[in-house]
């Protein structure tokens, strides 16, 4: 029985030897669908930040990815899972952050070793590489029905600037809109971009660099006058050089005749609800010095309901809330909102 300890003791240093074998996880499986759907739209060559694309980009910078991943600092998003559901999350879900976890522990593995052994046979096609990739440059909502091109603007490098342009939509009539979606110039630059009506102040639609449109529910409409202009605000955030960007706007029309109509509500501390009403998104306008904000709806029935918790909010992502399915509040609702933030909600009232 003596003999037992020492054969232990080597079987642990072998094992200890084949550190990949402590994961499961590949780069080519796992990680690269979390890249996929939650980095690549900024980590990307001619985006915001160094890119996250192959395998070998990505396991060099492994153990930031990790450190990223767990403060919660990556991908930038600061609603609290379990407060309300957001069509626009981009936060990883606790199985992918334990995957990134697990992976960088496991010293990176790639696809379980098969990229070595394919390369040997003379002639053989070798296996494609692996690689997160994001596809710019298509409309994710199918082909706008007009198209807007904005005026071009300059970014000087390393400045950060809000910028606002006017599109003339050139209506006639009225229309109703259901749907917004842009595409920037240069991504490089364009951190988040807001849309209202000039002529009302009425938010109508965002982009960010992981959720580029507004779609509203269906059967509801924003109303657009004839003569109405766009006012565009665009945060930018300069590169190494001077970069001009210039990006287009589309619209999509709704083909019902009459769509319940979406209107805002501001809320400024305290709001009471006219109405019975829905609630479609929220767009919060942070102070500077504002770490968090909570916007809660107090019922005549006395229970209370949180639309958005958000906290450690990056100042250097604007972004909206985007409800994944509209809440319903009934008349006498009262709406708060923590920490003299602004919030703009849009909203549509229930048919009687
Ligand atoms: C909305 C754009 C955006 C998304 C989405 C995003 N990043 Fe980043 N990331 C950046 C930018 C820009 C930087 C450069 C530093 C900064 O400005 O904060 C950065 C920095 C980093 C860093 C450097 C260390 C740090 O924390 O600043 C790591 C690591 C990182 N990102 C990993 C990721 C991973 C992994 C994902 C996806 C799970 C991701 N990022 C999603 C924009 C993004």
């Amino acid at each position: 029985m003596k003999r037992l300890v020492p054969i232990m003791a080597v079987f642990a240093a072998v094992g200890f030897s084949h550190e990949t074998l402590t994961t499961t996880v590949l780069f080519d499986r796992e990680i690269v669908r979390i890249l996929d759907k939650h980095c690549v739209m900024c980590h990307v060559e001619n985006g915001p930040s160094f890119p996250l694309a192959t395998y070998e980009q990505t396991w060099l910078k492994k153990r930031e990815i990790r450190a990223a991943a767990i403060a919660r600092h990556m991908p930038p998003w600061a609603a609290v899972p379990g407060y309300g559901q957001f069509m626009n999350e981009n936060s990883l879900t606790l199985r992918e952050t334990q995957f990134i976890v697990s992976w960088v522990e496991g010293l990176g593995p790639r696809n379980a070793g098969t990229v070595f052994t394919n390369t040997a046979t003379p002639g053989a096609a070798r296996p494609k590489e692996v690689q997160a990739h994001a596809d710019f440059g298509i409309w994710q909502l199918g082909q706008p029905q007009l198209t807007r091109q904005l005026a071009a603007n300059t970014i000087e490098p390393k400045t950060d600037e809000v910028k606002r342009t006017v599109i003339d939509l050139g209506l006639t009539s009225e229309r109703r809109l259901r749907a917004l979606e842009f595409m920037p110039g240069d991504r490089r630059v364009i951190r988040a971009a807001f849309f209202t009506l000039q002529e009302t102040g009425q938010w109508i639609g965002s982009w960010t660099p992981w959720y580029g449109y507004m779609r509203l529910p269906k059967g509801t409409a924003y109303r657009l006058p004839a003569g109405s202009h766009i006012l565009a605000e665009i945060h930018y955030r300069g590169t190494k050089e001077r970069v001009v960007d210039r990006g287009t706007l589309g619209l999509f029309f709704a083909d019902q005749p009459t769509p319940d109509l979406v209107s805002d509500v501001i809320v400024e501390a305290k709001t009471r609800l006219a109405a019975d009403t829905y609630v479609v998104a929220l767009k919060p306008e942070i102070p500077p010095g504002v770490k968090s904000v909570e916007v809660s709806a107090r019922k005549p029935d006395g229970t209370t309901e949180i639309l958005l918790f958000a906290k450690d909010i990056p100042v250097d992502w604007p972004t909206p809330y985007i409800l994944k399915e509209p809440a319903a509040l009934p008349r006498g609702t009262v709406l708060t909102a923590t920490g003299g933030v602004r919030v703009t909600v849009s909203t549509y009232r229930a048919r009687k």
